[in-house]
């Protein structure tokens, strides 16, 4: 970094001159630094169905690097109780916190959603449930790293939720997974109001098997949701799909949940010990459902068909999980204006006010060498 000319000191009314310009440089550079032109202010690309779809808005959770889930701003653990009847169970369930642990306090990498069949109390199971924050979301792409309990006796779901007649559902029940044939079934639901009518037996229920062993590593569930259309994958594998007028038409949220109501058609158990559905991360890229946030839309997204204005979301395949590992809210100019907290579990956050002392070092010698 070079020094200012001693000169400039010595005489005073160039200085005086001289420094409110040089602060003027650097308050502009300081802001130019900041506020870079971003990417992706049109939104992010995925193909469904052969067609392409641009969402506007996201959500990305690396959960193992979320060292404590209540500091995170996208997510909230949920608390409630429901009894044997409603569960439609021999228990009723019992959501409890403490029962989301984040990855450096468990087992399992990432965020660890416990069921424990052995804790039963007032005849609930306790299990977990995580729920983002936002409820606008409203047609979009839904991928999450998962890995599941071996231990028989829960159900593992990943799903999207309005209320119980508009809900778009992967439903994994550990007692059915069978490592003498390779079996390992996953449950495609779509609850709909003609399926309640029908007593939840009819509509769109298709059971599929995963071409893998789904407890012994993670791979990517994935759910993309547009108008009149559902298709579910594992690591970028259609499982199945659903259309019609079964599929919602309203904003909802994501939800993250494990639970067991002993119900021998569906969850079976208890388990007989602690089980372990692990989450390595989720990224959701959806349209909002609100005026601000289609607005602020509006305001960035100057030209859909500019170069890098849209951003296309790197898919995991069945031989490279490498691309799970990308979020656009690692890089610097990719997420402006789009996301919740702002934050990639809690990373941004700790690092901004550094971030902010850099560009200002940056800042003052750019202006003090071109001096
Ligand atoms: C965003 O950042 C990347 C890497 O830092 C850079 O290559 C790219 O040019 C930036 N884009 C804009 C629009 O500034
Ligand atoms: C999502 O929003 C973008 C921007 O408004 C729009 O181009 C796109 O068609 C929307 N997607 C759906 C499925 O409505
Ligand atoms: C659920 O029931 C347990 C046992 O009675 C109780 O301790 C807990 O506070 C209840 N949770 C909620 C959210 O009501
Ligand atoms: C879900 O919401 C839709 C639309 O508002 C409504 O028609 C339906 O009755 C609701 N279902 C339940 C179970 O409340
Ligand atoms: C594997 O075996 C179980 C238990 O007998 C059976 O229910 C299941 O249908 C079998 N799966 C396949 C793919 O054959
Ligand atoms: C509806 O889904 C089936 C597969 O289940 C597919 O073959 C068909 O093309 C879909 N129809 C439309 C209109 O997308
Ligand atoms: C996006 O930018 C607009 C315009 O600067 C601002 O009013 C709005 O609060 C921002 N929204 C988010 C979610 O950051």
């Amino acid at each position: 970094m070079k020094r200012l000319p001693r000169s400039y000191t010595a005489h005073e009314s160039r200085c005086s001159t001289l420094w409110p310009t040089l602060h003027l440089a650097v308050l502009l550079l300081f802001f130019l630094l900041g506020s870079v032109a971003a990417d992706c202010e049109c939104g992010y690309s995925t193909s469904v169905d052969g067609a392409s779809h641009v969402f506007t808005d996201l959500i990305e959770s690396d959960f193992t690097r979320v060292r404590d889930i209540s500091d995170d701003t996208d997510w909230s653990r949920q608390a409630f109780n429901m009894s044997s009847e409603v569960a439609r169970g021999d228990f009723g369930e019992m959501f409890v916190v403490d029962n989301v642990a984040s990855g450096s306090t468990g087992t399992e990498k990432g965020l660890q959603l416990i069921v424990q069949g052995q804790n039963v109390e007032e005849n609930m199971v306790p299990g977990a449930e995580i729920d983002t924050e936002r409820e606008d979301v409203l047609w979009g792409t839904f991928r999450a790293g998962l890995k599941l309990t071996s231990i028989p006796g829960t159900c593992a779901a990943f799903f999207w939720y309005y209320n119980d007649t508009a809900e778009i559902d992967m439903e994994f029940l550990s007692k059915d997974f069978d490592t003498s044939n390779n079996s390992y079934p996953v449950n495609l639901v779509l609850h709909s109001k003609e399926a309640s009518q029908a007593g939840y037996n009819a509509g769109n229920y298709i059971e599929t098997n995963l071409p893998f062993n789904p407890t012994t590593d993670f791979h990517e569930y994935r759910i993309d949701f547009i108008p009149g259309k559902v298709l579910f994958y594992a690591d970028g594998q259609l499982l199945g799909q659903v259309n019609g007028s079964a599929v919602p038409t309203m904003a909802g949220h994501l939800v993250l949940q494990h639970w067991s109501n002993g119900n021998p058609l569906w969850s079976g158990g208890p388990p007989t010990t602690d089980a372990v559905l692990a989450v390595s991360y989720v990224k959701a890229y959806f349209n909002s459902s609100t005026e601000e946030r289609n607005k602020d839309w509006a305001g960035r997204c100057k030209d859909m068909s500019g170069p890098d204005s849209v951003c296309e979301i790197p898919e995991v395949t069945a031989s490279n999980s490498t691309p799970g590992q990308f979020f656009f809210s690692d890089q610097n100019n990719m997420t402006n204006n789009q996301t919740v907290s702002g934050e990639n579990g809690g990373r941004r956050l700790e690092y901004g006010w550094l971030a902010t002392l850099l560009r200002m070092v940056l800042a003052y010698s750019l202006v003090l060498g071109l001096w």
